[in-house]
């Protein structure tokens, strides 16, 4: 879905003990702090107990690879697997830099010195949990990979979602979006739609042996929420909003093309999503994510590559989509007619 990774190898450097000392007074540094922060903290919570100072419980990080979706897989998983492993999590400045804007996570950011100079351990994950990653060994973890699943991290729901909680400007801004779109209804329920295009349209057909979304499992899926829900409102976004436009059926007057489709900066879509009561994703992490966050009905679309596809061996739906959500299969029939779009 994603290229592999691409790290540069660690690079052994014989000040690396100078710079252990700097972790241990960063270390320091942030528990003075933290002992005069007395709301829940926005510094890390390094339990510094005596007999445990922090730089014993290590640190571990995670690669920053990918846009916002693959991101905050990844964020969620190092903050499970660090947790699990009585590790402290520490996150890359590229990722904090991709998820501070919009969130208010806690986790706290390593320096560009100490990235370069720590000797990292790299660990490869595949995308979903298994039992030998409860026992992770190393003090100075990388993990590697697009990890994005429920499985790593469901268990921690709560803490998650406050991590992926907004800030109060990016709530006000949705929410006030969603406010307009409400118009003479007088009990509206929102439903987001997230349409993956992009890339995606030519990825899926010839790399992975799959399709994207089509006009008809749109109808279905929003054919279920309009016999369910009295006045739904359909808030849809995408990269590709021009297709969306020509394929949605906007006619009944309860579909709006709300995205601005900037994949460079998909923070407002994204937010607009998280607020909604229900979703309709495609495929990608972007929309499982939305789907997550927003909490209600999420619709997905299932079984969308041949049964050879390599994608098998790296994705597993049922780590992927939580159990309730519902699956509605792709049509295959352009794979097998050879067309590919
Ligand atoms: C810190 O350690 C103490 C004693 O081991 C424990 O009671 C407490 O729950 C820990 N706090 C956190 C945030 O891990
Ligand atoms: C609002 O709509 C929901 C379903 O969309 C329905 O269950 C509920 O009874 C409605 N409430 C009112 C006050 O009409
Ligand atoms: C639906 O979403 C709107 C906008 O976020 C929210 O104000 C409302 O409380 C939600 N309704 C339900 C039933 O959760
Ligand atoms: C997808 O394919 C699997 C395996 O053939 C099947 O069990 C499932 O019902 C299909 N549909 C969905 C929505 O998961």
């Amino acid at each position: 879905m994603t290229a592999p990774d691409s790290w540069v190898p660690f690079r052994q450097h014989p000040q690396l003990s100078l710079y252990l000392l700097a972790i241990m007074t960063f270390s320091f540094l942030i528990h003075l702090r933290s002992r005069f922060l007395t709301t829940r903290q926005s510094l890390p919570s390094l339990n510094t107990t005596k007999g445990s100072p922090a730089t014993e419980r290590g640190m571990w990080t995670v690669n920053s690879a990918g846009r916002l979706g693959n991101q905050m897989g990844e964020y969620a998983t190092l903050y499970a697997l660090a947790k699990m492993n009585g590790r402290q999590a520490y996150i890359l400045p590229e990722m904090h830099q991709q998820l501070a804007p919009l969130f208010r996570i806690t986790l706290p950011v390593l320096s560009s010195d100490m990235v370069q100079n720590i000797p990292w351990k790299d660990y490869e994950l595949h995308d979903w949990m298994s039992e030998e990653y409860r026992h992770i060994e190393g003090k100075y973890v990388r993990l590697t990979g697009y990890p994005c699943s429920w499985t790593f991290y469901h268990h921690l729901r709560q803490e998650i979602l406050q991590e992926f909680s907004f800030h109060d400007h990016v709530k006000e801004e949705a929410n006030r979006y969603l406010a307009g779109l409400r118009g003479q209804r007088r009990n509206v329920t929102y439903v987001g739609v997230h349409v993956r295009r992009g890339d995606y349209v030519w990825v899926m057909p010839q790399v992975w042996k799959g399709v994207v979304a089509d006009k008809a499992y749109l109808e279905k899926a929003m054919g279920y929420f309009r016999a369910k829900y009295q006045e739904p409102v359909f808030v849809v976004t995408s990269n590709g909003m021009e297709w969306c436009r020509e394929n949605i059926d906007a006619s009944r007057g309860d579909v709006y093309f709300s995205g601005d489709g900037k994949e460079s900066s998909p923070g407002r879509d994204f937010a607009l999503l998280a607020h909604c009561n229900h979703t309709i994703m495609t495929i990608g992490t972007f929309g499982i994510w939305a789907g997550y966050l927003a909490g209600g009905e999420t619709i997905y679309l299932a079984n969308y590559t041949l049964p050879d596809s390599p994608f098998l061996k790296i994705f597993k739906a049922a780590a992927a989509f939580l159990p309730q959500w519902i699956g509605i299969d792709a049509d295959l029939s352009p794979l097998q007619s050879g067309a590919t779009s």
